[in-house]
């Protein structure tokens, strides 16, 4: 089957506070969603990238990254919607004049730059043999459920994992899934949990720490360290 990839890069990035949507932010004298298309654009496997982008940004993104890096599997750019999931949610409705049901479609965010081509290939093959596949790493620390600021519980550490991106199902699965969710009125903070609340099976694929999501301003300090200390190895 073909494969593609569903890149949401349409939030405003509230939480790192900068005056540019962070998406757009330098690492080593890179926009971060540069860094991130490459890694897709260089994975043989992947036939075509929908980049998902706010609406006034469409033409900036087109010119400066995507016409700029010379990314030429960016098949789609489309505007995104108030939450993640409606962004999503316009990149699917995109895809359909591409993607045929069986095909995989992997939905990764544009702020993870650091996502490794094995794990690309990784999330295709589990993908292609069930409903659906996550990247994730395990918990480092012990997560309590809390209450008005008070502990309620302790879920035992070995049962817990942090999901990352991509995640990745057939597109008849997550087109589905994401459908079901909007009728439904379902808001979910992922694409997994989308399909899990139609009881799909989504396979775990053993993530990287260095996979982050570059949230807040300490995650570029990170980021800038990564870059510097595993050039080698990544795009
Ligand atoms: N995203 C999107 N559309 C939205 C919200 C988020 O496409 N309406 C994208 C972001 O651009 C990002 C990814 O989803 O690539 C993960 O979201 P997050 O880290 O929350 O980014 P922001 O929403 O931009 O940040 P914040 O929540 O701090 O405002
Ligand atoms: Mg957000």
């Amino acid at each position: 089957c073909k494969a593609f990839a569903l890149i949401p890069a349409a939030g405003m990035g509230k939480r790192m506070g900068a005056s540019v949507n962070k998406q757009y932010l330098q690492l080593g004298g890179l926009p971060i969603l540069a860094h991130t298309l490459a890694v897709f654009q260089q994975c043989p496997r992947i036939t075509g990238i929908c980049l998902v982008t706010p609406a006034d940004e469409i033409a900036y993104c087109r010119d400066q990254v995507v016409s700029a890096c010379g990314f030429t599997k960016v098949i789609e750019i489309v505007p995104g919607g108030r939450e993640r999931q409606n962004s999503v949610m316009n990149g699917l409705k995109a895809l359909k004049r591409h993607a045929a049901a069986d095909d995989v479609v992997l939905i990764h965010d544009g702020v993870r730059p650091f996502i490794s081509p094995d794990l690309l290939r990784e999330s295709i093959a589990a993908a292609s043999s069930g409903d659906g596949a996550l990247v994730a790493v395990r918990a480092k620390d012990t997560i309590k459920t809390v209450r008005d600021g008070v502990v309620q519980d302790t879920p035992d550490r070995s049962t817990l994992w942090q999901a990352q991106t991509p995640q990745s199902f057939r597109y008849g699965v997550i087109c589905e899934a994401h459908q079901s969710a909007e009728e439904a009125g379902f808001a979910g903070t992922d694409d997994s949990s989308l399909v899990e609340r139609r009881g799909g099976r989504v396979r775990i694929v053993p993530g990287d720490y260095r996979n982050i999501k570059i949230t807040t301003p300490e995650d570029l300090i990170l980021a800038e360290a990564f870059l510097a200390a595993f050039r080698q190895v990544l795009p």
